[in-house]
């Protein structure tokens, strides 16, 4: 059973569990899952996990902390368009968490994942949806950010009559820019080698967006 009340929960990714904060209604909480509750990785990832369970620095929410703060030293007041600002660690009765900006759609709701728009329904045509992508992808090779991990969970959706497609992505999870998957990360550290890593990233999110919206009517 959650350690959390049903109506507390907004979502749960692979490794963390995402709730309001109760005493902010501007915040959530990021709690780091238990192991059993954790979806299955390969041997690497895991080893990565039980590392990180020994070592608590190398947990998902001081990790994701530090990413954060990297990247909004390396692209000033433009990373608040794109990624969720994290506030720091909160001790509390469920234990330690990610205080993090809650994501808020243009009705006030939390905002939902690319993830739920394209496996539940959205209001928005694959069109809008890819050029949202190749936004944030044009941010990304702008400041030189070796975030690879654009999967749809990792992503809110906003309205933002701002943008000519009329939606924005906000990334919720910056934890991948420290926390890759590579023994040796040269793509993290040739600028080239980067730029190519994100382009064909932000492809894949990109044929996703379009394969999956493509068999959905409306
Ligand atoms: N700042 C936020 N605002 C709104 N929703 C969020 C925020 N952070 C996380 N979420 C929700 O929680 C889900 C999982 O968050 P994530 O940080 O990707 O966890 P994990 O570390 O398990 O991948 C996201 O898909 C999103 O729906
Ligand atoms: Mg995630």
């Amino acid at each position: 059973m959650s350690r959390f009340p049903a109506d507390r929960i907004l979502a749960q990714g692979a490794n963390r569990i995402c709730v309001r904060d109760p005493d902010s209604d501007a915040h959530c909480l990021k709690y780091e899952l238990a192991p059993e509750s954790r979806t299955r990785v390969g041997l690497r990832q895991g080893l990565r996990r039980w590392i990180a369970r020994r070592v608590p620095a190398l947990g998902e929410n001081r990790t994701e902390l530090r990413a954060w703060h990297w990247l909004r030293a390396r692209t000033g007041h433009t990373i608040d368009r794109f990624v969720a600002s994290c506030d720091g660690l909160v001790g509390t009765p469920q234990g330690i968490a990610l205080r993090c900006i809650l994501v808020r759609d243009a009705a006030g709701a939390p905002a939902r994942s690319l993830h739920a728009h394209l496996f539940e329904s959205t209001p928005y045509r694959p069109d809008q949806l890819c050029a949202a992508v190749d936004a944030f992808e044009a941010w990304l090779l702008q400041h030189g950010i070796p975030l690879f991990d654009l999967n749809s969970g990792n992503f809110v959706v906003v309205d933002d009559p701002g943008e000519a497609c009329g939606v924005r992505l906000v990334c919720v999870d910056v934890k991948s820019i420290l926390d890759g998957r590579e023994i040796l990360p040269v793509s993290r550290w040739v600028p080239s080698l980067r730029a190519r890593k994100v382009q064909r990233r932000a492809e894949r999110l990109r044929i996703r967006i379009r394969e999956r919206l493509a068999s959905t009517p409306g």
